[in-house]
């Protein structure tokens, strides 16, 4: 017998396939993962509304067009499609044809592309067997199939997520004219939704009135809320895993970080799988710190990922110069340009001019990175400008090494 027979030997099934002694139900924290009513938290006036424009449609009548907007993980996806899927069951019941499909305008971006996946998602609840090409065919093919297969349909609403994203507006026309055009006798529905508030006017200019029946804003969770949903999702980890203070304080962090569930969510299973990597067997809090600085770094890191050079040496010479003095936060653009001289140099670059480092700052003022403030400087002493540093200098400099 050889060494590795001997060593498979010791290897059972159970081993090999082992999902570790921290998570029961992973899935139950994955982005796309749409919770039962039961988990859901703290957002019936929102369900209402959505449930108050698909009214009509459980019954056979026209939905209501509705657009929606909210900052990231304010609960928006999940919402719409929950109610969605409700109102489906009850049309169902009522005997109603209806269909509904959810569509990601960050995939699906454009016109071709988004009237592909209406196609598909209607043929998938009405005529799984029929062949629809995937590739090859441009939006009117695409559009021949749907309204063709929307014959069999009495209402069909599509979901439009991350609606900015979408780089042309002709799904759109289609969409509210699909009716009046007399391409289709089926109610059409369209939910758009945004996370950016200020896409509002845009989407006002591109798409039909039609389209904006109502429209409405969902706001950030506060830290009680947040650890409700956490405590509603306690069941994805073991019995006990989680130490006490665990969900209490990612709630708190989350609330702090723009009340996003999806971020709360997402540093409580990233703590999970740092105590599951390093074979502890339950999440403290010094997981979830560590969990929250990655996170962080990261996302620090994405923020530079795709900026020049010298906005790096920038950052890293108001990081340095952070660190540097305990005492004091501040730093004038003139004292900032000299350490920043330093770093270009020391990295073989020529630097630029003053001006342009200050108009870098102004940037990275706009972004929230920095600060700045003119100083008191009375009158003939000249007030000049100091900037801070916003962000952790440690996890700043994390993420420019990284
Ligand atoms: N009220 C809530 N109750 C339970 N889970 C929620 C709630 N709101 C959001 N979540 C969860 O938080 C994450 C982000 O929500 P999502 O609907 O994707 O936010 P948005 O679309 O607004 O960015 C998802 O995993 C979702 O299931
Ligand atoms: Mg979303």
């Amino acid at each position: 017998m050889t060494d590795s027979d001997s060593d498979l030997s010791d290897f059972t099934d159970d081993d090999l396939f082992s999902t570790g002694n921290i998570f029961a139900r992973r899935e139950l924290l994955r982005v796309g993962h749409v919770p039962e009513r039961a988990r859901i938290v703290g957002r019936d006036d929102e369900m209402q509304r959505v449930g108050k424009a698909l009214g009509p449609a459980t019954q056979g009548g026209p939905p209501r067009n509705l657009i929606i907007y909210g900052k990231t993980g304010t609960g928006k996806s999940l919402v719409s499609r929950h109610v969605s899927r409700r109102a489906r069951d009850r049309a169902e019941e009522n005997g109603v044809r209806f269909v509904s499909v959810y569509i990601d305008c960050s995939d699906a971006d454009t016109e071709t592309r988004v009237a592909r996946r209406m196609a598909l998602g209607v043929r998938d609840e009405v005529d799984p067997s029929l062949h629809i090409p995937t590739s090859g065919l441009g939006a009117s093919e695409y559009y021949h199939y749907l309204w063709n297969l929307l014959e069999a349909v009495d209402v069909f609403v599509v979901i439009l997520d991350e609606i900015d994203k979408l780089r042309d507006d002709e799904v759109l026309m289609q969409l509210s004219r699909a009716e009046e055009s007399g391409k289709t006798d089926c109610y059409v529905g369209v939910i758009s939704i945004s996370n950016k508030i200020e896409y509002r006017e845009r989407l006002n200019e591109r798409v039909n009135s039609s389209l904006q029946d109502s429209e409405f804003v969902f706001h950030p969770y506060d830290a009680a809320q947040l650890k409700d949903i956490l405590e509603n999702r306690r069941d994805a980890f073991q019995a006990d895993v989680l130490e006490d203070s665990v969900i209490p304080k990612t709630a708190a962090l989350a609330a702090r970080e723009h009340g996003d569930a999806r971020k709360a969510i997402e540093i409580i299973y990233e703590a999970g799988a740092l105590a599951e990597g390093q074979g502890d067997a339950r999440v403290t809090e010094s997981h979830l710190e560590d969990a929250q600085r990655e996170a962080e770094v990261n996302r620090f890191q994405e923020l530079v990922a795709g900026s020049t050079p010298h906005v790096k040496y920038l950052l890293r010479s108001l990081a340095i110069l952070t660190q540097s003095r305990p005492t004091k936060d501040m730093f004038s653009t003139h004292d900032i340009y000299q350490r920043y001289k330093q770093q270009a140099e020391a990295e073989g670059s020529e630097p630029i001019t003053q001006d342009r480092v200050y108009r870098l700052l102004k940037e990275q003022t706009f972004l929230g990175v920095t600060e700045s403030h003119h100083t008191g400087g009375g009158r003939g002493q000249g007030s000049y400008l100091e900037h801070r540093l916003m962000r952790d200098p440690e996890i700043v400099l994390d993420a420019l090494d990284g």
